[in-house]
């Protein structure tokens, strides 16, 4: 079975004075049994992570962590990047993406997120690939076609072994950060088509194990519904993740299963 990951992408908040006391809050509200359930990450700015690696070696924590973006390359002359090694060395699990926010603020291209993918693999990090559709295509009614392609695109010339490793987080862009959160059946159609779409690049046992994480305006009053779909494995949570108390309470959802 696939373990939830409920992990929350902190964007362009918190300081790493602020990380701190908002980890230190966060683990202070979820025990081994969560832990057990759910996988838990935060995914804060690049200041703040070595502050994060220090708390979770220092005390154990079963807390994973990870990065929202990382270079194609692994060195050299690109001022202001950050690479898959230094992520690594700082013990990053995971790298997101692709995000809505990368792809429409930078300009990033299809091209350069299957090569960023191919980066956090090459390091042994696990990319949170995102994927999703802005309101005209959703109201065009070509949303899984959309999400088909970026999918194909973003994960091009993967060996099975990579595609084995990968997140994929589907996060309709019309419900990131407006309070409209898409209804559990929006989020299952495209999951589900994200599934089978695995299944046809990859493998069955892969399309089996691959989490497929849903992200927009979710929070501890919705994500129960949310992940009583067959499809969703679990959140990429993005303002609710900056309060300790919401996201605990997000990750307690499996207490109402
Ligand atoms: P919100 O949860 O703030 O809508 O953000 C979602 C998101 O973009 C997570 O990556």
């Amino acid at each position: 079975m696939r373990k939830p990951l409920m992990a929350g992408n902190w964007k362009m908040n918190l300081n790493h004075l602020e990380a701190i006391a908002v980890v230190q809050k966060l683990v202070y509200s979820i025990n081994d049994k969560d832990y057990d359930a759910v996988d838990v990450a935060v995914l804060p700015p690049f200041t703040d992570i070595r502050s994060i690696q220090t708390l979770v070696d220092g005390d154990r924590l079963r807390l994973l962590y990870g990065a929202q973006d990382v270079s194609p390359s692994a060195n050299g002359a690109f001022t202001g990047d950050i690479s898959a090694p230094m992520l690594a060395k700082l013990g990053c699990t995971f790298v997101v993406v692709g995000h809505s926010e990368r792809r429409s603020v930078h300009k990033e291209e299809d091209g350069v997120i299957n090569k960023k993918i191919k980066a956090t693999l090459a390091h042994e990090m696990t990319p949170i690939f995102c994927v999703g559709e802005d309101l005209s295509v959703r109201e065009s009614g070509t949303h899984v076609s959309h999400v088909i392609r970026q999918m194909r695109a973003g994960l091009a010339n993967l060996s099975k072994p990579e595609l084995k490793k990968i997140v994929i987080a589907y996060e309709p862009i019309w419900a990131i950060g407006t309070g409209k959160t898409a209804t559990p059946q929006d989020a299952q159609e495209v999951c589900s088509a994200i599934r089978n779409e695995m299944e046809e690049i990859g493998s069955r046992e892969i399309a089996q194990d691959t989490r497929i994480l849903y992200g927009g305006s979710v929070k501890s009053a919705n994500i129960a519904e949310i992940m009583k779909e067959a499809d969703v494995d679990g959140a990429l949570i993005g303002g609710a993740s900056i309060d300790p108390e919401e996201l605990a309470k997000i990750v307690k959802f499996h207490q109402s299963t």
